[in-house]
């Protein structure tokens, strides 16, 4: 077999069909569009079979904890009467402390029972451990393979601890350095192994999520009487929001403001080798947010499972100096320490939450766990470390790679709106770059992709050079 790079690229589909067990190709549809429901009913898995595997494997029934200190400092500076209640999914009690438990549950589920004799995994994140301690309970062999360095091989502390994470639940860690190599690296092995491509990406990776969206409505009637009005989810690859969302709609009718929150890593770049060490967090940013909301199909599988903008009603960002802050205040005034993604979202909901009316709830989904590299003082030290200037002031003047502004005063946090007709602009030329010819049932998935109007769609079309069939 030839393994040179561009072999293994030009093999990339039919090595990703055999390592999850999907034919893709058959929900695809119009020039297009593809068959994203019928996608989600792979596996044939209905919301009460997940969560009895849920909670067969230490996964599910997190607690719901009110932050009552939080919501009244939130009163302190809004306007009389405003301050809504701010709650918080205690996400880190999941096994392998995070909701990516949920994820991993159902991939290795369904790689034990296809079987397959283990799972890989690309991700440096909380994934590869929820993985690595799924995998343990079923018997599966596991590999992650992780970006972790940059080119002197100086690690990311975050990165580094969820690879010690990975080993202590048995698994195989490979660690690269920031480029191209990761994709290369992870289809390679999928071949040589034969083992399952645990993808955060597979309708597996999010129909996990869509019992912590059901459990959020439940669990807030039991506590308070009423269902929650606003839910606010960290987002990077969108699988996160887009599987809480759709567990929310399966629930309840009520609408609920669905809100993507990351933080702002604007200006730096991902696949950068010198901004790499530069970012304080290595997940919920922009630097993924935005190119997976714009492009969700450029994941690991041929069509993402991860479709935010669908679900998304309004999406904000806040700095990193006001994330390290909120995770203080999380654990000096509720007793709670947490790690850094699920306190994005507590950032926003702090700003949010002043929005709203006393009497009205803001829920946090999420949390994670903290440690060792995870924990926001190593993350400041290597922000030093790494020439990053740390001082409070106002947060708005922080420069992403240059700055960390702690917020010298609370009503300086502020979740700033992004603009989501524009992001729902970029989405749709990503997708009229496909093809120059589209018919009607490509303008349909596009309406429903973008969650807009007909009108909408049309009116952006127009200003491509798109031949429409009827
Ligand atoms: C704890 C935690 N929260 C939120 C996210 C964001 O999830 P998603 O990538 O699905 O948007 C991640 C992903 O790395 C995570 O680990």
């Amino acid at each position: 077999m030839n393994n040179s790079y561009e072999s293994v690229m030009a093999r990339k589909n039919e090595i990703m069909r055999k390592s999850v067990g999907i034919d893709f190709d058959k929900f695809e549809t119009g020039h297009i569009g593809f068959d994203y429901e019928a996608l989600l009913k792979e596996g044939n898995l209905s919301l009460e079979i997940i969560k009895e595997i849920q909670q067969n494997n230490g996964v599910g029934n997190t607690p719901l904890k009110e932050c009552k200190n939080i919501t009244a400092l939130a009163r302190k500076v809004a306007k009389p009467g405003y301050g809504a209640r701010i709650f918080i999914k205690d996400e880190a009690l999941n096994d392998s402390g995070s909701f990516k438990a949920r994820r991993a549950s159902i991939s290795c589920y369904q790689a034990k029972k296809l079987g397959f004799k283990g799972v890989i995994a690309a991700t440096s994140g909380n994934y590869g451990a929820a993985v690595a301690s799924q995998a343990a309970k079923y018997g599966l062999k596991c590999i992650i393979v992780q970006e972790c360095y940059d080119s002197h091989g100086i690690g990311q502390p975050e990165i580094i601890e969820k690879a010690r994470a990975c080993e202590a639940y048995g698994a195989e860690v490979i660690q690269l350095s920031v480029g191209p190599e990761l994709f290369y690296k992870f289809l390679l092995l999928l071949e040589e192994t034969g083992y399952f491509n645990a993808s955060l990406y597979t309708p597996y990776g999010i129909m996990g999520i869509e019992t912590l969206g059901k459990e959020l409505i439940d669990d807030c009637l039991k506590l308070t009487g009423k269902e929650p009005d606003m839910v606010v989810c960290t987002n990077a690859g969108g699988g996160n929001l887009t599987g809480t969302a759709r567990g929310i709609k399966k629930t309840t009718d009520k609408v609920i403001t669905i809100v993507g929150s990351s933080v702002n890593l604007k200006g730096l770049h991902m696949a950068d080798d010198l901004d790499f060490n530069k970012k304080s967090f290595t997940t919920g940013h922009t630097g993924f947010g935005l190119p997976f909301i714009i492009n969700p199909d450029r994941s690991d599988v041929p069509r993402s499972s991860a479709r935010p903008l669908r679900y998304i009603d309004r999406y904000v960002t806040v700095n990193q100096g006001e994330v390290f802050f909120m995770t203080e205040a999380l654990a000096i005034l509720e007793g709670i320490e947490r790690g850094p993604a699920g306190n994005t979202s507590l950032a926003a909901a702090f700003s949010l939450s002043q929005e709203l009316k006393q009497d009205q709830i803001i829920i946090v989904q999420e949390t994670e766990y903290t440690s060792a590299g995870k924990h926001h003082q190593a993350q400041l030290s290597f922000a030093r470390e790494n020439g990053i200037c740390i001082y409070f002031g106002d947060p708005q003047d922080e420069i992403p790679g240059e700055s960390i502004v702690l917020p010298k005063a609370i009503n300086m946090i502020k979740a700033i709106d992004l603009d989501l007709d524009s992001i729902r602009k970029k989405y749709l030329h990503n997708q009229i770059l496909k093809s120059n010819i589209i018919c009607q049932t490509d303008i349909d998935f596009l309406v429903v992709e973008t969650n807009t109007s007909r009108d909408f769609v049309m009116t952006e079309l127009k200003k491509y050079n798109v031949k429409v069939e009827d």
